[in-house]
């Protein structure tokens, strides 16, 4: 199953995304916000491990696809955390794109289509996203695709005195929710 929008496809992972996923993920510039950047190995690894989610659910962070291109670009999409947080159990949207492909407006355009698959598709009630507080081009794409600011909270993986523990939390509801 593939999603379209004007600009973009939120498809399945191809074994071709590795290889640009891998040096995206050892970019210190689009790993900036982020406590470390990723070797190949941990990159495929997170390959391995959305792809399965996908499969299992229908619904994960999808590889997204330029269409004018056919590139690779990053992902968006929907995820469960692998560990607690302050207000869990929830949903979060997340996004990572390769840096020639920033201040396009693909994030929102793509985050738009997987909250909409998220609400109508999958019936979810709310979803979340967070990010550090020095993340602003993250920050924004919550703010255009409709989420509202929440509370700040520590980063309960981050150490004590780590700079980017302190993170902001977002959240949106199913638009019919009343
Ligand atoms: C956050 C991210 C997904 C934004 O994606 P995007 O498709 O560029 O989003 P937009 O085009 O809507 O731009 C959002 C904001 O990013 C900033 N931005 C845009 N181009 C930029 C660039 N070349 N360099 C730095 N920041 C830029 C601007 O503040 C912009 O806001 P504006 O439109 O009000 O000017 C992208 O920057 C990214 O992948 N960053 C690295 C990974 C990351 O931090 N992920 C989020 C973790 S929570």
């Amino acid at each position: 199953m593939e999603y379209h929008t004007e600009r973009l496809i939120l498809r399945r992972w191809k074994q071709s995304d590795r290889e640009p996923f891998a040096a995206l993920n050892a970019n210190p510039e689009v790993m900036r916000y982020f406590p470390s950047t990723r070797t190949r190995e941990e990159s495929d690894k997170m390959v391995n491990a959305v792809e399965q989610i996908i499969a299992e659910k229908g619904w994960g962070l999808w590889a997204v696809e330029e269409k004018s291109s056919g590139e690779f670009i990053g992902f968006v999409g929907l995820n469960i955390p692998g560990y607690e947080l302050p207000f869990s159990p929830v949903i979060e949207i997340g996004w990572r794109l390769d840096k020639p492909f920033w201040g396009k407006g693909y994030a929102p355009e793509a985050a738009i289509k997987a909250l909409e698959i998220g609400f109508e598709q999958f019936g979810m009630k709310e979803i979340v996203a967070f990010t550090a507080l020095e993340n602003l081009p993250s920050q924004r794409v919550m703010e255009k695709i409709g989420m509202t600011r929440c509370e700040e909270f520590d980063h309960p993986m981050l150490a004590e005195h780590h700079p980017l523990r302190r993170h902001i939390l977002y959240r949106i509801s199913h638009p019919k929710a009343g």
